[in-house]
């Protein structure tokens, strides 16, 4: 069946692999992508999308209410899925009201367009870091949908905010919410500020790869499209008013990560650095995605050698080369803000 569904944060990582499986899966759907384009989004992410006739963008802040009302009662879409954030834990610590003004109030703005114009599902694309860290020697603990939100983080409390407003916009107003809580994503088109692009570029350009605290930490590792896959399935399949948790069954250490790119690019492990670490750090993330198996038929069905293999294999390419080296240009003073002197 024909469905206009609006994406927001669609210029992003994980927001245009989920526009590339709808046009790839669900062709005789209009794709509808609202992005200011802040500096996690690289325009020309979306080159190949922007030649489908299927597929719209407006390059537009969430947070604009008469914006926003102004394309839903335009584009009337049948179902908003919003991936727009502010997504990275060191910028939210140096920085912490952006992420309130566009995780929770941008939110908020949707979510009122969404009621003013009936969608039939609005869904938050939220995080396990909501339920704040497991300790390192109890690999017995996993996130349930059930566990406690707890959060460490500006950006984990500005996304737990929005997963609860949500929530309350379905009890309240009857809104057909759904929220979904993925692990950490990897794979093509992410920006390198987060851990695996980051050390890819800089172990392929020999630089020194900072390694915060000890590396001990552990996140479980979710290959981007399996993520995808599973927010159609929660569309598709999912009851509304439910939280539906999305892991990867794969846990790792940082320096583990670290180790592996290291070793797939035939670098040699003199090149990791341990700088200071972050404030407030999770120790552990730990996913018990059974629910969302059980009643949506969902799986992550990459295996990390493999995911990591074709993401590493992405940023080698001549593509992922231009791209991050155009990424890397709008992010100099941040690596400065960031790294310098945190030896
Ligand atoms: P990203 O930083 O790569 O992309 C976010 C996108 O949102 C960017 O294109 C940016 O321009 C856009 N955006 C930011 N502010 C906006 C605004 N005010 N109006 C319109 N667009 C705006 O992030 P990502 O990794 O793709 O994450 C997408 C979503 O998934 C986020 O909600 C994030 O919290 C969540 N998430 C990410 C991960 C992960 O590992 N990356 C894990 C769990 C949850
Ligand atoms: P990140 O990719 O920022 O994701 P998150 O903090 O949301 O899990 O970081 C993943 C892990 O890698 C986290 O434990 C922090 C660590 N890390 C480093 O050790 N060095 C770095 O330069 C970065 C960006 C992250």
């Amino acid at each position: 069946m024909k469905k206009t569904i609006l994406v927001t944060g669609g210029t992003g990582f994980i927001g245009n692999c989920f526009c590339k499986l709808l046009l790839q899966e669900r062709p005789e759907w209009k794709v509808i992508n609202i992005d200011v384009c802040t500096y996690a989004a690289n325009p020309h992410t979306i080159d190949e999308e922007l030649k489908n006739p299927n597929y719209v963008f407006y390059k537009e802040d969430i947070r604009d209410r008469k914006k926003m009302d102004e394309i839903f009662a335009k584009e009337r879409p049948n179902i908003v899925v919003n991936f727009a954030a502010e997504s990275h834990v060191d910028r939210s610590i140096k920085n912490p009201t952006i992420f309130l003004e566009t995780n929770i109030l941008g939110t908020a703005v949707l979510m009122d367009c969404s009621r003013k114009y009936g969608v039939e599902r609005y869904h938050q694309v939220g995080t396990d870091e909501v339920y704040g860290d497991l300790p390192l020697d109890r690999k017995d603990l996993f996130f349930t949908e059930s566990t406690p939100i707890h959060t460490s983080s500006p950006y984990s409390t500005s996304k737990a905010s929005a997963d609860l407003l949500a929530l309350a916009y379905h009890r309240t107003y009857g809104l057909p919410v759904t929220v979904s809580r993925c692990s950490n994503n990897y794979g093509p088109y992410q920006f390198p500020e987060k851990l695996i692009p980051l050390m890819i570029a800089k172990a392929t350009n020999n630089e020194k790869l900072p390694v915060y605290g000890q590396g001990l930490n552990v996140r479980d590792w979710l290959y981007v499209e399996d993520h995808c896959r599973g927010i159609l399935a929660v569309l598709e399949k999912g009851k509304v008013g439910e939280v539906y948790n999305l892991g990867g069954h794969n846990e790792k250490a940082n320096i583990d990560i670290v180790k592996i790119i290291l070793k797939e690019l035939g670098k040699g492990e003199e090149l990791i650095s341990y700088v200071a670490d972050r404030h407030g750090h999770d120790q552990r993330y730990a996913i018990d995605p059974h629910k969302a198996n059980v009643e949506l038929d969902w799986d992550p069905i990459t295996r990390f050698e493999v995911g990591i293999k074709k993401t590493i294999a992405w940023y080698q390419s001549d593509l992922g080369k231009k791209w991050l080296a155009e990424c890397i240009e709008s992010e100099q003073e941040w690596l400065k803000a960031n790294y310098e002197n945190r030896d």
